[in-house]
């Protein structure tokens, strides 16, 4: 055993899962890019203020799993449990709202929780998460919806279930707090430590308790107790979604969500092929948050991933190694002499840079012209390469260059000047 190791629930991304990272930041992007977003970039840690005013004092993450210190000057400062309280800060501090009538983020990045380490839960874990400002239209929570639903398509997870619900606002949600702190206090004495401590601080969150949540089968459930605007606002979300997608998502009056940040729609995306930690993402609505840490009144909506989670279905769905081996094709460049290794050197570097090759994911690599041909050859092979181009005395004299299949071996003689023209016609090692 190595002296050194990760720290508990932390954890390196080798070469090999970086790919995966990359795939899936790159689709992310992409759809962004598409729906409008644009990309920031925030700090890691942030006053430690910034999480208990936006996440909520009573939430297991504030209560917790924060990540809190003081630094030198005696600041009080916390790494990042999650992405939106940063992004919240900065769309205030830069005036955001006053250089468009709306906007759109997106954000890669780490986030921290000094949570129990297990299967698919880490203390830093990997978030992609968007967020929409200035629009309080339930056209925007479609709009949400049908992009997280689009990108999880995109990603060859189809098969997940998107569950929606609304909390409600501050007409009707105090209303149902109350409602259900009466029901859970005479039940009380039947509940467990956690939800005791629950029914005045924070009695939403028995509904999700592993323990009690399953056992109060007739728990009052929020859509009783919406006012009128928030049933016209879920209902008007419903269709739109439906209309937009032509499927329906699964309404769960029993969602409710670990930050104290939302209003009216939250949404889960749960998987079942992951076990206890099933929630790939989730999100919703919070119109009172932008006001509440100081900017100017601003309804808002987003929604983050787990990347580490995300991939993990990914890889039980076996959808990346496939999509992985059809998109890319590895050509292996070997030389034999001196004088054509300088050549296969150069026809190396060119073709890496090529913008055509890259287009269609041509990779190359090559560089161990010390090496016997033969060696080089089985390094090729090794790395899983497609093709190999062999340059020796004779091609180098011919302008030529010997382009050989590493899947059956055989091999043709081409002029140089032809090779990129026929790599651009290959077709990937299956
Ligand atoms: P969240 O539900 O706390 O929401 O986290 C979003 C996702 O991050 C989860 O669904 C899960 O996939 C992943 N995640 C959370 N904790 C861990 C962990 N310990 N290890 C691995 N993955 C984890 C938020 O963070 C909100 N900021 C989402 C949002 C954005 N709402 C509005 N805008």
């Amino acid at each position: 055993m190595t002296k050194y190791q990760a720290v508990r629930g932390t954890h390196d991304i080798l070469p090999a899962d970086a790919a995966a990272f990359q795939s899936l930041e790159a689709r992310s992007r992409q759809l962004f890019k598409q729906f409008g977003f644009h990309e920031i970039r925030t700090p890691t840690f942030e006053s430690l203020e910034l999480f208990t005013r936006s996440l909520g004092e009573t939430t297991d993450i504030v209560e917790k799993e924060m990540y809190a210190f003081e630094d030198r000057g005696g600041r009080k400062l916390a790494l990042r449990p999650e992405g939106t309280a940063g992004v919240v800060r900065a769309f205030i501090e830069h005036h955001l709202a006053q250089t468009s009538p709306f906007c759109k983020l997106f954000y890669i990045g780490s986030m921290f929780r000094a949570e129990r380490p297990q299967a698919g839960r880490y203390r830093e874990f990997w978030q992609i998460g968007a967020e929409y400002f200035g629009n309080a239209a339930p056209e925007a929570d479609a709009e949400m919806l049908v992009m997280v639903q689009t990108l999880f398509r995109a990603l060859g997870l189809a098969d997940v279930q998107l569950k929606v619900n609304s909390l409600g606002d501050e007409k009707c949600r105090p209303v149902y707090r109350k409602a259900l702190k009466d029901y859970l206090e005479a039940k009380k004495s039947g509940l467990c430590e956690d939800c005791q401590r629950r029914i005045a601080k924070n009695p939403l969150r028995v509904l999700d308790c592993k323990i009690d949540g399953p056992k109060l089968t007739d728990i009052p459930t929020v859509d009783h107790y919406w006012c009128e605007e928030c049933r016209a606002h879920f209902t008007a979300v419903t269709s739109l979604f439906e209309k937009a997608t032509g499927h329906a998502f699964v309404f769960t009056p029993r969602l409710v969500r670990g930050l104290d940040y939302y209003t009216r729609t939250v949404f889960e995306v749960t998987t079942h092929v992951l076990g206890a930690q099933d929630a790939l993402a989730a999100g919703g609505r919070y119109d009172k948050l932008v006001k509440e840490l100081g900017g100017p009144d601003t309804p808002a909506l987003g929604f983050a991933l787990g990347s580490e989670r995300t991939i993990q279905a990914m890889q039980a769905a076996e959808k990346t190694k496939k999509v992985e081996s059809r998109q890319s094709l590895l050509v292996f460049v070997a030389a034999q002499g001196d004088a054509p290794a300088a050549a296969a050197f150069q026809l190396l570097q060119e073709l890496r840079v090529d913008p055509a090759l890259q287009e269609r994911s041509i990779f190359f690599e090559g560089g161990f012209f010390q090496k016997k041909l033969g060696a080089q050859l089985s390094l090729a092979d090794r790395l899983n390469a497609g093709y190999c181009v062999i340059m020796g005395q004779d091609e180098l004299e011919k302008d030529e260059i010997t382009l050989r299949s590493l899947k059956d071996s055989t091999q043709e003689r081409l002029p140089r000047a032809a090779l990129r023209a026929h790599l651009l016609k290959l077709s990937p090692r299956a």
